[in-house]
């Protein structure tokens, strides 16, 4: 189902543009499909090392996004997504620059298996990127807020942080409770993609690709 809706998301890809690529198994099946049609595409900008690396490879350029203005889509996976398109992202610990290439882009992509898709956000641990002098501080934050944050053991992000993955969050308004972390300071970015939602969804069943919108 994840290969399945990465080679769906092909056809959302404008010839000739430079486009954002994502992190996670799925977005790996995306960049091998890529690889298919790299001739026609200008380039990448990737939002991990892992994905960069994944795309040199293949031959697939891929370019600094200071160095390219607006992209034209953004291809990526997700850990939970609501009927309104609201994500969970960053179980790879990658939200930081997810977020950043998701808001440079036109229009936001998200492949997924059904398993992905849940009416109340939350069941999934809520990562939240910290800078590490912050850590405990930000944890006492989070707990005045309901959750019960964990750090990822062993575990440093591309950009020298860590991560808190808060548990027990019941996430009835993704919009408020976005902003409302990324409030605290410490917090570098939470996984919480809700103020710039996903665009498209392409969600993998057993009978084909759903598309939701
Ligand atoms: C990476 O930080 C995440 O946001 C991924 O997009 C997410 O974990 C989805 O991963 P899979 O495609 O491996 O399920």
């Amino acid at each position: 189902m994840k290969k399945a809706v990465a080679k769906a998301a092909l056809d959302y890809i404008e010839p000739g543009t430079v486009v954002g690529v994502g992190t996670g198994s799925t977005a790996n099946h995306f960049i091998d499909f890529l690889a298919t049609m790299k001739g026609k595409i200008e380039g990448t900008v990737a939002s991990s090392v892992a994905s960069a690396e994944r795309l040199k490879k293949h031959g697939i350029q891929v370019y600094d996004l200071n160095a390219v203005g607006e992209l034209s889509v953004y291809v990526d996976g997700a850990d939970e997504s609501s009927h309104h398109l609201h994500l969970i992202k960053g179980g790879g610990g990658a939200l930081t620059r997810e977020k950043i290439v998701a808001a440079a882009s036109k229009t936001f992509v998200c492949i997924a298996d059904e398993s992905k898709l849940v009416d109340v956000l939350g069941k999934f641990p809520l990562p939240v990127e910290v800078i590490p002098m912050a850590r405990s501080y930000v944890g006492r934050e989070l707990v005045k807020l309901g959750g019960r944050p964990e750090l990822r053991d062993g575990f440093v992000t591309d950009n020298g942080n860590v991560i808190l993955d808060v548990h027990n969050l019941q996430i009835l308004n993704p919009v408020e409770l976005e902003q409302k972390l990324n409030n605290i300071v410490g917090v570098v970015t939470n996984g919480l993609f809700a103020r710039r939602p996903a665009d498209v969804l392409l969600l993998g069943t057993p009978a084909g690709v759903k598309t939701l919108k």
